[in-house]
């Protein structure tokens, strides 16, 4: 289940310093990531089969090196930082699942 508006993600701080920032607590796992100066939530499930971005390798930076797509790291399937829209690879057209998030002085917090 999703935690309930206002919930605290993480620090703003550490989405800076990181890019993304992985969310898990029983029944829901989503991540969220730095899109220039704003943070950006998605549900953690693939479009493609469903599984955690991470890959095999429990890959915790949801980024290419370019910082400029998400990259699910099981099949290369790329994503749009601002519309979770697949522009590459097994599932094109599809989209990740919004998962609004702000940031709140310190804090980036569900919306
Ligand atoms: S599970 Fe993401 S590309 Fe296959």
């Amino acid at each position: 289940m999703r935690p309930p508006p206002g919930t605290v993600v993480c620090r703003w701080a550490d989405l800076q310093t990181t890019g993304t920032v992985l969310y898990r607590v029983e029944g829901f796992e989503g991540f969220v990531i730095l899109d220039d100066y704003l943070p950006r939530g998605y549900v953690d499930a693939c479009p493609h089969n469903g599984m955690p971005l991470g890959g095999d390798q429990e890959e915790t930076d949801y980024q290419t090196r370019e910082q400029d797509v998400i990259i699910c790291r099981w099949h290369g399937a790329s994503f749009l930082k601002d519309s979770g829209e697949c522009i590459g690879g097994p599932c094109a057209g599809d989209h990740l699942e919004p998962w609004p998030v702000e940031r709140r002085g310190d804090e980036v917090v569900t919306v």
